[in-house]
């Protein structure tokens, strides 16, 4: 089975209601139509009913960048897994570098998020990748495998399907500087073999990787035509309809 690509945005905090239904009006056309591919938007959680109901009905699947992993309780600015599930989400990412670099989130934390998404059937896109001194002293693989280890401490085989992983090189992110489509498809295969170890060779060879850090319309076709390379996660690109759009179609 070929693996169906996913290509994700990822809008951080940026957008306000109306400019969040102006971007979903103006992006469905441009998409109308289109199945090679599944798309997903990943707004702040104020705007996801704007989104979720402007999208109702397309082809466009509606997430969150961030949930906790308890049910419900006293978690101030948190949102939980059950209201994003009451309002129509679908996906969630989980562990995020900026997750973890400005507000602490582990290996650990990730895991237990990933096993809260699972248990209520929420689609996880759980983001792993090294900083620039690990790749430059030579630890990206030894980096990735921690973090995916992590990551899934405790997920069997028959959980893990729906299970998407992204690597995203924090070197990458916001700095125009993306991988190259081999250094990306490098560490993807890095990936899917710690998942292999993991979880098996049929999990491994099913699950999608996305790339993420910088991805353009003018890099997204070199990118996503790598074998290894199953979708991006798009953050600055995503922001418009037809930048956003082109990727899709790349
Ligand atoms: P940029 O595409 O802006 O580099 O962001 C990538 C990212 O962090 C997506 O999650």
């Amino acid at each position: 089975m070929p693996r169906k690509a996913l290509i994700a945005a990822n809008w951080k905090m940026y957008k306000t209601p109306a400019e969040a239904k102006a971007f979903v009006d103006a992006f469905l056309p441009l998409v109308a139509g289109h199945d090679r591919d599944e798309i997903a938007l990943f707004p702040s959680p104020v705007l996801l009913p704007t989104v979720i109901n402007a999208a109702k009905g397309s082809n466009v699947a509606v997430g969150a960048q961030n949930i906790h992993f308890a049910e419900e309780g006293a978690y101030t600015g948190e949102t939980s897994v059950g209201q994003l599930l009451a309002v129509g989400g679908t996906h969630t990412l989980i562990g995020h570098s900026e997750r973890r670099q400005y507000f602490a989130e582990t290996d650990e934390i990730v895991n237990k998020k990933l096993h809260t998404a699972l248990k209520h059937q929420v689609i996880p896109i759980v983001c792993i990748g090294e900083v620039l001194a690990e790749r430059e002293a030579g630890q990206t693989a030894e980096v990735l495998k921690t973090q995916i280890t992590g990551a899934l401490a405790g997920i069997t085989a028959e959980a893990a399907a729906p299970i998407v992983i992204a690597y995203e090189p924090v070197w990458a992110i916001g700095t125009g500087k993306t991988a190259t489509p081999e250094m990306a498809a490098e560490a993807h295969s890095i990936i899917r073999g710690e998942v292999a170890k993991l979880l098996g060779a049929d999990v491994a060879a099913a699950i999608r990787i996305l790339y993420g850090g910088s991805v353009k319309p003018d890099n997204a076709t070199a990118l996503l035509s790598k074998e290894e390379i199953d979708g991006a996660l798009v953050g600055g690109a995503s922001l418009k309809p037809d930048s956003f759009s082109a990727i899709v179609k790349y």
